[in-house]
């Protein structure tokens, strides 16, 4: 498995693996939008045959004029089913972490989560140190309520 920068081309590759893997989809100009904008943040994990099994989508929250402020968001990460367990995940989550404070200068990167999510809170909290620091009631479409998590980076 290669993991890299995510690039335009990729983005097809990222949404079919987006909708086999999660009910959270996104227009094709979205996916493009991240990667034309934020293109140092974003990653992919390919095969052997070079087909994309997994990504990371992020990007830096816009309206922050606070320098203390600056922080990373991660819009969306997953695995295809027979590539879990490997440390995909891990990879591309540090990867965007370490370019949101090489190339932002972000202090901290926040995203949310299902309540339900076993496997990606344990990647957040368990793997990666990062805490919930609040619940969105009804944050998605089916009224499920959201944990927002949040992981201060390290910086040299
Ligand atoms: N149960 C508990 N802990 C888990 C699980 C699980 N099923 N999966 C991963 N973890 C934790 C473990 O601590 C694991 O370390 P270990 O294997 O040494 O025990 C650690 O996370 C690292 O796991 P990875 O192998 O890097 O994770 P993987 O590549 O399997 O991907 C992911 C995890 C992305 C959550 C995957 O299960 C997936 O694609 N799920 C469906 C999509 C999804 O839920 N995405 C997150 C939605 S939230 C958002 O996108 C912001």
């Amino acid at each position: 498995m290669n993991i890299r920068l995510a690039r335009a081309e990729d983005v097809v590759g990222m949404q079919q693996a987006n909708l086999v893997n999660l009910p959270e989809n996104y227009n094709i100009r979205l996916w493009i939008y991240h990667i034309v904008t934020w293109p140092q943040l974003s990653f992919v994990a390919e095969d052997p045959k070079g087909r994309i099994i997994g990504y990371v989508l992020a990007k830096i929250e816009e309206e922050t004029v606070d320098p203390a402020d600056i922080h990373g968001h991660i819009n969306s990460i997953s695995v295809m089913l027979s590539y879990r367990r490997l440390g995909l995940a891990k990879k591309l989550m540090e990867l965007s972490q370490d370019a949101m404070v090489s190339v932002y200068k972000a202090k901290y990167v926040s995203l949310h989560v299902r309540e339900t999510n076993r496997a990606a809170i344990g990647l957040y909290r368990d793997a990666l140190g990062f805490e919930a620091v609040g619940t969105e009631k009804g944050y998605y479409y089916d009224g499920e309520n959201a944990y927002m998590m949040r992981l201060n980076l390290k910086h040299d």
